[in-house]
């Protein structure tokens, strides 16, 4: 879910509105308001994406106001209807409050309210914090501690901001585990889950840590202090990429946008990290190199797209460092009882930097005393602040919520880690070293030769909107990239769509081909390992020889696929472990534009959110 808070000069619904649009992506099954207003609350909220409530409230506005809270929401606890949309009220309606996370205790604190005659109207876990905020506020006549006393009381993840219409200068927020950032302007202040939603108004942050109550008055700034009334330190910072970034200037989706900004995200993310006489020089992970050299197992934990990294990262690291290297979904790696010990580097790889899964399993990780390295896109968040060092990617913020640009910069950063772990144990030496990273400088203007060759496939792609299955094959580093490819339309165009081994097709999955069914297959390179090649060439018969329409991904110059390829996109000739790099990008391009032929919002498909800040 998405939060933003504000009071100062400005309207504050206007502020509000503007944040929530740019947080949508952390969800849009419904959005909220609440603005204090004349002695009271005024409130408005629409099941739906915001245009639904910017619809209602153009219909019905709010009147103006100093200060107010909004939410766009991802449902847990009860589904997307008005009723359930944030913000909640206690019963005489002064209390509004917007949540983040999951109450876990909210059962037995609802059963109490009801008790003391509360009536609660949603079926959210939220409401139960607006009624014992109200409460508390009545015997303490003071906002912040009463939400001090209420988080001391509440179990699980929660992200909250409030207001009182009894205090109508003041916004409150309480953070434990989801994100928020406090905007400090001049005379007026800002609470939102990611900066992205104030930065048009400041770029100066204040970062809250977990478990602190954060109060933003009008007239006296921000205060900050622990659940326990303790005063806290706080991390100022300031942002250093503008609102003009998370625009989409002039691209018909931000993921249009974030696609074609590939090229300059992968050089970005190799930038300074390679010194003039090509050696890595990842200052930023603070790992000791006499830790490193220790390390005898990698475990790499991710979710979506950022698991298919994790992935690929494996090749690289078991065939440069010859360490073990496990990947595990972040979701069941905790559950499953790991084994994990101070040899153990865990790889956390998530975009947000938010993602609860990956969180959780980190904790985990280091509760076994295992050392984390996070690859992340976003400064300051959750999980590189709590891994031991961290390695970012610097594709800029990305706002679609099907990755391309980070999960691109994911793998740069992956194949980053895996050389410089070669590197400080003594598996790679200085000229292969240059070499990998050679071919790795060279990968952004080989991205950029891909997207200029695009419009075969986006005709390709608006020909097959109407079939109902697409399937993806690959071998080798080709079968996460199968993965990403179909997870892609899964997402975008709510296609049955599956990745699978080229080599396990004849074990089961080859019962699924039929005549002009769509088949991808992701060839590796002809040069080096040609034995992978020339086997996948035969599956390609093989699938072929039973009626699938071949799609097939390769390498300029690979003429042996030509006779056996119903549509041949070329990618430019890397070496196998690279190829990610490049072959993804038709299949983005590919999922983009079947699911806008078939009328699908990319930006923002159905169900999904971009940071799933629970379990
Ligand atoms: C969500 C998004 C996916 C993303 C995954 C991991 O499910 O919809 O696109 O890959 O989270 O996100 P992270 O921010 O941890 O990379």
């Amino acid at each position: 879910c998405g939060i933003v808070g504000y009071v100062g000069p400005q309207s504050a619904l206007d502020v509000v509105m503007a944040g929530l649009k740019r947080l949508e992506y952390r969800g849009y099954d419904s959005a909220g308001v609440a603005v204090l207003a004349d002695g009271g609350l005024a409130t408005a909220k629409r099941a739906g994406k915001l245009v639904n409530l910017d619809k209602e409230l153009s219909e019905h506005p709010l009147p103006s106001a100093a200060t107010g809270i909004g939410h766009t929401r991802w449902a847990t606890h009860g589904g997307p209807t008005d009723a359930n949309a944030h913000p909640h009220l206690d019963n005489a309606g002064r209390v509004a409050v917007v949540h983040n996370g999951i109450i876990e205790n909210f059962a037995p604190l609802r059963a109490e309210l009801a008790e003391r005659g509360h009536a609660l109207g949603s079926e959210t876990d939220t409401e139960v914090v607006a009624h014992l905020l109200a409460e508390e506020y009545s015997a303490c006549a003071d906002l912040a501690e009463a939400m001090r006393l209420v988080c001391r009381r509440l179990e699980g993840a929660f992200t909250l901001v409030a207001v009182h219409a009894d205090a109508p200068d003041v916004v409150v927020g309480a953070r434990r585990n989801s994100p928020l950032v406090v905007g400090v302007g001049e005379g007026e202040y800002f609470l939102a889950s990611d900066v992205a939603a104030f930065i048009a108004h400041t770029r100066d942050a204040v970062e809250l840590g977990q478990d602190q109550v954060v109060e933003l008055r009008r007239d006296e700034g921000v205060s900050v202090t622990a659940f326990d009334g303790t005063p806290a330190d706080v991390r100022s910072y300031h942002v250093d990429w503008d609102a003009s970034a998370a625009e989409k200037a002039g691209y018909a989706s931000f993921m249009l946008k974030e696609i074609a900004e590939q090229p300059k995200a992968v050089a970005d993310t190799l930038l300074g990290r390679i010194d003039a006489s090509g050696t890595l020089s990842l200052d930023e992970v603070r790992i000791p190199a006499g830790v490193l050299r220790e390390v005898d197992k990698v475990v790499v934990v991710a979710c979506g797209t950022a698991f298919h990294a994790g992935l690929i990262a494996k090749y690289a690291i078991e065939h440069w460092t010859r360490i073990p290297c496990e990947v595990e979904l972040a979701s069941e790696f905790r559950y499953r009882d790991p084994i994990l010990d101070q040899q153990t580097l865990v790889v956390a790889i998530s975009q947000s930097g938010e993602t609860m899964d990956t969180l959780m399993a980190l904790r985990h990780a280091r509760e076994q005393g295992a050392r984390v390295l996070a690859i992340c896109n976003t400064n300051g968040s959750t999980i590189p602040r709590e891994s031991d060092a961290v390695l970012y990617t610097h594709a800029g913020p990305e706002v679609a919520v099907a990755s391309t640009k980070a999960f691109l910069t994911q793998l740069v950063a992956c194949y980053l880690v895996a050389l410089y772990l070669g590197q400080v144990r003594g598996t790679k030496y200085g000229d292969e070293i240059r070499d990998v990273v050679r071919d790795l400088s060279g990968i952004s203007g080989a991205v950029e030769r891909v997207l200029g060759t695009m419009d075969p496939v986006r005709e390709l792609a608006r020909s097959l909107a109407h079939k109902n299955t697409v399937l993806f094959l690959g071998r080798h580093v080709g079968h996460p990239v199968a993965l990403e490819g179909a997870l892609k339309l899964k997402e975008l165009a709510y296609m049955h769509a599956e990745g699978f081994a080229a080599g396990e097709l004849k074990h089961g999955p080859i019962a699924l081909i039929e005549e002009d069914l769509p088949v991808v297959v992701v060839v590796p390179s002809p040069r080096g390992r040609s034995v992978l090649h020339d086997k996948i060439v035969s599956n390609i018969q093989e699938i072929r020889a039973r009626g699938a329409r071949t799609i097939v991904i390769a390498e300029e110059g690979d003429e042996a696929v030509v006779p056996y390829a119903d549509h041949l996109v070329r990618v430019p000739a890397t070496p196998t472990l690279l190829q990610p790099l490049v072959a993804t990008v038709p299949l983005q391009v590919f999922a983009c534009e079947l699911a806008t032929a078939r009328g699908n919002e990319v930006d923002q498909p159905r169900n999904l959110a971009k940071s799933v800040t629970v379990e």
